[in-house]
Order: C-alpha cells, then structure tokens, then sequence
C-alpha cells in the first residue's frame, strides 16, 4: 500500500518554505553573480532548511557545518520551472517513458527544480485523474505543480473545476482543440470552459490546432500514400495552428479572461499573440525548446527512427518559424520557455511505422531547456541574464502565482538554486542524459555553458557531474488563484457593462 495522497500542508499557499522540506542542510553560496528576473549583483546566498536566509556581499563563513560553494565567475540563478510537461502520461495507446522520477532526474541534472505537468482526467472525471497523479506523484524528486485538463463538460465537471481550485490547489486548466475524438473540445465546451475559469480566476490555456482540419489533413496525406512521418508535418501546417489560436484568442476576448497558449510552434500562431497583446488583451505565448531550436527537416530523414524522434504536435515547423519564436521571445511577445517534455523511445514510436497517425507524439526537453536557452539565447546576445531568469523561471512562477516562493532568489524564498559557469560547456545525447528514452531530439548538440550545481530545496542534488535525488522528495506546490493576469479584469468588466447603457457618442466633426 502506498502512503496516504495528503500533500505536505506546509506547502499551502505563497511565500515561505515550510518544516517539511528542509533536513538542517546549511549552505553558503560565495562570490558569484546572483541573478534575478529584476537585477542581477554581485553576493553570497545563505541556504538554511531549504530556504534563503540572506542575500548580500561578504556574508562571513561561520560554523564549520555549512558548506560552502564557491561560485566565483559564475552565475548564481532561480532554478528553472518548466511550465509544460507530460511525465507518465497515457496517450496513443502507450505511457511516456519517463515518470515522476526520472522525469525529475533529468530536469534537476539539467537546472530545472520545479515543473508543472498536465493531469489527465480519467473517462472526463477530474477528481479521478487527479488521484491517479498523487499517486504517480509519490516518486517525485523534485517540487511540482499541476494543470488540470477538461476533456468533456457538464455540471460535474463545472462543479468539480471548483472544488480543484478551491481545494486542491490548481489554478490552471487546458483545453486541447485537437486529438480529434480522443482529448479534443467544441467551441461549445471552449466557451463554457473559460467561462468557468474565469468565475474561479483559473487561467485558461489552448492547445490551439484545429482538430477536424488535421483530421481531414491526416486523411488526405494517406489517400497520396504518403504514410511516413513527414506526412505529420504536411497534415497539420501553420495555418492550421494559427486559425486556432485566432479563435481561441477571440473567444476569450467575448468573455474577457486571460488565455495561455501553449507550445506557440509557429509564425502564424505568434501573429495572432501579437496582435491580441498590441490590442491590450491578455494573452501568453508559450515557446517550447523543440519550436525554438529545431526545424521539420528531421521529417524527412530517410530512417524511420530518426525521424520519427521529432514527431510532436503541433509539428515542429521549417526553418524560419523557429527564429522568428526566438525574435518574439526576446522583445516580448512570447514570454516564457516550457519544453512539452513527453517522451517515448524508438519502440514505442514505432508502433507508427506504416502510418504517421500512428507514432506516439512528443519530444524530450525537461533535462535540455536551460542549456538550449542559454547557448541559443543568452550567448548569441538575444536577451539578457535577466532576461534568461525571467523566461525560464520567473515569468512561470508569477503567472501561476507561487512568485516570489518560487522564481526567485530573495529571503525567505525557496532555496532552488543553479549555478551555472559561463566558460562550461556541454554535449547533449542519448548516452549521457537522465531520461530513460533511448532517443533524444538534440543528440550531438554543443553549446556553452554548464549548469554546475542543482539546489532544489536547500538540498544540493547536482554536483560535479553526480546526482543525488531521492524518491518522494518533492513536494506538491499549490498554486492559488486570481493571479496577476486576473488585476483589472472586474473594472473592464464594469466599463464594458457601462458602454453598453451608454448614450451614442455623435461625431463632433464641423459641419
Ligand atoms: O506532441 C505533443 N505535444 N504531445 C504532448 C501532448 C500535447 O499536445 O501537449
Ligand atoms: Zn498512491
Ligand atoms: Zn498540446
Ligand atoms: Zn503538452
């Protein structure tokens, strides 16, 4: 049997770790650059029951039970919050391969200490699919949150968006608008979804790609023969996404609720964000790490396993989407980095060998994502260091609410920490990652930077190229709701309820 699905209370609500996370661990961070999403200095971090104690230069050495890491040249970060993953999920007749512990395995050796991932409700119950994650949950290493999908609707499901909101924690709910007949949702449910949400101040987040459409793309892509994974790219193109994401854009715009758009994989899709944020409306475009880096060629390669590694929806797209997502990510258009990490190995991607339709969609990401921005971002001189804290972590931590107990290195937050030294350097592939895939999208990738040392709770768990996790060590982060993004929302409500009783304004224009 295992141990009763209660999380820690300790980790209700913001602000300050509680006694269940810490284990007296004692540790002084001295001389590096402390960087946060709103300045960057030069100081020591004192670490005490996986909380900051102190942020300021010259903090003394004391007692000789705390140890000390020299961080000289190096810089000292909020650890990564990956707001997009997929660990032990069951979709397209498989499981992804990783779960709550290699999952987290990966992202601590990679610099990422918190994630939020997507329950699944089960046969449409969102308390059923909600169990079923506490329990792959109990194998965590590493802080996590949860977003909620709606996959049908009626008064229970209604009634039981409430009582995840109110009682356990989720502020954050996902409608998909494709997988035609398995997780895809009507305007009709859309509409009723975000209002909901946005009577519980639950933000709502698309997978925006028209489903019928992809659905007839599908089909027509196999009447022409064309079976190979290439055939996923071709059923689904942009205009697909970018249709989709208008429409779901507009539809919150009719109720006026922010909406979240995730895995922005394409230009079309980013237009649409751009043009609702120019207009004032809430919106925010998620990137992935695959859509920013990557391009569809991979599609095409001759061998199968090659190229169906790189299967993901919506696909990734040919060259010129990704650094055109780069470009909105530096001037703010986009806004912070998930992965959409969910993985399958070549066996079960496999299972699509004669029919796209068939390979289990997805890509690794979850351990890869900090060096990937780094290198391809902070490097290349697109955005800041500050920039860089805020797109990996801190922007995620505020839009659902855990700022500054997460996304930040400040007193009194929690003590996930990297380091990471600028002059390191890496290489990725199958071979020395922590997934249990025996595939990876970024195989051979090299780059600078290396992220030295993981602190996820006041614990060190990366060091020197060694990990140190411990199964059931994470702790459930509850988000609460009526987060930033809802400030404002009752007064445009009440201005528009005004214009509507208003007299007709008439043209004063001379005659
Ligand atoms: O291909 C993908 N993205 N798989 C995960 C499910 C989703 O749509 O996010
Ligand atoms: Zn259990
Ligand atoms: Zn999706
Ligand atoms: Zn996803």
């Amino acid at each position: 049997p295992h141990p009763a699905h209660e999380f820690c209370a300790a980790a209700a609500g913001g602000g300050g770790a509680g006694s269940c996370g810490g284990d007296g661990t004692r540790i002084l961070i001295k001389g590096g650059t402390v960087v946060n999403a709103h300045r960057a200095e030069v100081a020591d971090v004192y670490v005490e029951d996986g909380v900051v104690v102190a942020v300021r230069p010259n903090i003394p050495v004391g007692e000789d039970n705390v140890k000390v890491i020299d961080a000289t040249g190096k810089y000292v970060m909020p650890g990564g919050i990956d707001p997009h993953t997929h660990l032990e999920m069951e979709f397209m007749g498989t499981v992804t391969i990783d779960d709550f512990f290699s999952g987290h395995a990966a992202a601590l050796a990679g610099g990422t200490t918190m994630h939020i991932d997507f329950v699944i409700p089960v046969n449409g119950n969102l308390t059923a699919g909600l169990e079923s994650y506490k329990h792959k949950a109990e194998k965590s290493a590493m802080d996590y949150g949860f977003h909620m999908a709606i996959t049908k609707w009626n008064d229970e499901v209604s009634k039981e968006m409430e009582v995840m909101v109110k009682e356990h924690g989720i502020n954050s709910f996902k409608f998909f608008m494709a997988y035609k007949g398995s997780l895809m949702v009507t305007d009709d449910l859309l509409l009723q979804g975000l209002q909901k949400c946005k009577s519980l101040g639950a933000l709502a987040m698309v997978h925006a790609e028209n489903g019928d459409a992809v659905a007839e793309g599908q089909q027509r892509m196999i009447d022409l023969g064309i079976t190979g994974p290439e055939g996923h790219a071709l059923s689904r193109p942009p205009v697909l996404e970018g249709e989709a994401t208008s429409r779901a854009i507009r539809l919150a715009k009719f109720i006026n609720t922010p909406l979240y758009v995730v895995h922005v994989m394409s230009i079309d899709a980013m237009e649409e964000i751009a043009k609702a944020k120019r207009e004032g409306q809430r919106v925010i475009g998620e990137p992935v790490v695959s859509g920013l880096v990557l391009d569809d060629s991979w599609l095409w390669d001759p061998d199968f396993a090659t190229a169906s590694k790189y299967v993901m929806s919506p696909p990734i797209r040919e060259a010129g989407h990704n650094k055109a997502l780069q470009a909105a990510l530096s001037s703010g258009i986009l806004q912070l980095v998930g992965t959409d990490h969910c993985t399958f190995n070549s066996t079960q991607k496999a299972f699509g060998s004669d029919d796209f339709r068939k390979i289990p969609n997805g890509v690794n990401g979850i351990e890869e994502r900090m060096h990937i921005i780094w290198d391809s971002m902070v490097e290349t001189g697109k955005i800041t260091v500050t920039d860089y804290v805020r797109v990996t972590s801190t922007e995620c931590a505020k839009i659902f609410n855990i700022y500054p107990q997460k996304g930040a290195i400040m007193e009194g937050s929690d003590a996930d920490i990297i380091i990471l030294n600028p002059k390191g350097s890496f290489v990725m592939g199958a071979h020395t990652h922590h997934s249990r895939s025996n595939t990876n999208v970024y195989e051979g990738r090299k780059g600078k930077g290396m992220v030295e040392v993981t602190i996820s709770r006041g614990r060190v768990v990366w060091e020197d190229g060694t990990l140190n996790v411990a199964a059931g060590s994470g702790r459930y982060i509850r988000t609460p709701p009526f987060g930033y993004l809802f400030d404002g929302i009752e007064k445009s409500d009440a201005a528009y309820r005004a214009s509507l009783r208003a007299p007709v304004q008439r043209s004063k224009a001379a005659a």
